[in-house]
């Protein structure tokens, strides 16, 4: 994570304009991590009461933390101004028009960010053009909703337009799609006299597997930043500041999820390695049919020689860690190590089957460090009204 956050940090600098680089913590939140994160300087995405809920317990310095999120609650954007927070991504005309009114009654002084749809969705390795009009997230600029609430915004005495954010996607693995969407926003910003900011949003791709091929961080960031210079340039425009909100590539590959293997059972076809969790502490392989690298702990040396599916212990047949791979014969007790959990694992899991959440544990070098304990049962009953 250290390294990651340097590579960032180090290579997201201009001398033209200011930079940010904001963690999009859904990716990973906890105050532990947001104390890594605030160390290093770098800004904060939160996306809900919740999100915010731990940055404001992580001391998180609040004048650095931008509010996303496509349907806000009156009662989280009340929360977030209440605490100090003045950076609003805002997603939608309905939004803006809340915010506008929120904002003079409170008397605060709100910076509005404008998510736009720039047409453009990034895949993996390659993207498309005019994809996904119909989004939930963000306006079409040209949009009669888009316009409106630039509108709203600029006349209104308390909200400031601060500039235009877009997220094309994410496990990203070329730069084209990002170097399209920097066209697009920079020429955005033509019509307008003041000096705006723009968020290029995250989606940096990471090595899941053996096919995988991010690209390196350092690089590809400066790249950003000097595509960014070139454009503005090209079309006599300048900014206050770039900013990308990178969640998975922060925390991705630091992350391994260590399971004891329980039973093994044999099938006509198939050799399972049965897990004590699964989709409970890791619900992308059932969500996206996502793909992992593993191995077990215990035998590291100990050749290969089983093909298996490695599945959790949930009711679901959907419950698979791994589809197939190949790993040393095992045996109950054996600890099997699945890389690159690190991001939208613990973020996305649940007590479903009353399941418990696993530990989270810091590693540095050879000392290590408990943040999150394991649950415990009580933990289920909390909330439960007996
Ligand atoms: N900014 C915005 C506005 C986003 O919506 C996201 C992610 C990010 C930044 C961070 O993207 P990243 O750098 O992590 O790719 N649960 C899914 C990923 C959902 C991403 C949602 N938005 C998964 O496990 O693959």
């Amino acid at each position: 994570m250290k390294e990651t956050i340097k590579a960032f940090k180090e290579g997201f600098q201009s001398d033209h304009f200011k930079t940010k680089v904001l963690y999009a913590s859904k990716a990973f939140q906890t105050v532990a991590m947001l104390k890594l994160i605030q160390s290093y300087g770098l800004g904060l995405d939160v996306v809900s009461g919740g999100e915010i809920y731990t940055a404001l317990k992580a001391e998180f310095p609040v004048e650095t933390i931008y509010f996303h999120g496509n349907n806000k609650t009156p009662a989280e954007l009340r929360y977030a101004i209440e605490n100090g927070i003045i950076h609003f991504v805002v997603d939608n005309r309905m939004e803006v028009e809340l915010l506008s009114i929120l904002s003079q009654e409170y008397d605060k002084k709100l910076h509005v960010m404008i998510r736009l749809n720039v047409g453009i969705e990034a895949h993996t390795h390659e993207y498309i053009v005019t994809a996904h009009v119909d989004s939930k997230f963000g306006m079409l600029y040209e949009s009669e909703n888009c316009q409106q609430a630039i509108q709203i915004v600029q006349t209104s005495d308390h909200l400031v337009l601060e500039g235009f954010h877009a997220h094309i996607g994410s496990q990203i693995f070329e730069m084209t799609a990002w170097l399209a969407e920097i066209d697009k926003l920079v020429g955005y910003l033509k019509e307008f006299d003041e000096e705006l900011s723009l968020n290029l949003g995250g989606g940096f791709g990471i090595r899941y597997t053996e096919s995988d091929r991010p690209l390196p961080i350092e690089e590809t960031v400066k790249e950003l930043v000097r595509y960014t210079e070139e454009a503005l340039q090209k079309q006599g425009v300048t900014i206050q500041q770039l900013m990308i909100e990178p969640g998975r590539s922060m925390v991705g590959e630091a992350g391994t999820t260590l399971y004891t293997v329980g039973f093994i059972k044999q099938t006509p076809h198939k050799k399972y390695y049965f897990v004590d969790g699964g989709m409970t502490d890791n619900i992308r392989p059932a969500l996206y049919q996502a793909t992992y690298r593993c191995d077990l702990a215990t035998k590291l040396t100990a050749a290969k020689t089983e093909k298996v599916t490695v599945a959790g212990k949930m009711c679901e047949s959907g419950d698979v860690v791994i589809q197939e791979t190949f790993l040393p014969p095992a045996e109950p007790g054996d600890i099997l190590a699945v890389y690159a959990t690190g991001a939208y694992g613990y973020s996305m899991s649940s007590n479903y089957n009353r399941a418990l959440t696993p530990a989270v544990v810091f590693v540095n070098g050879d000392t290590s460090r408990l943040v999150v304990r394991r649950q415990e049962y009580a933990d289920l009953l909390r909330g439960e009204v007996l």
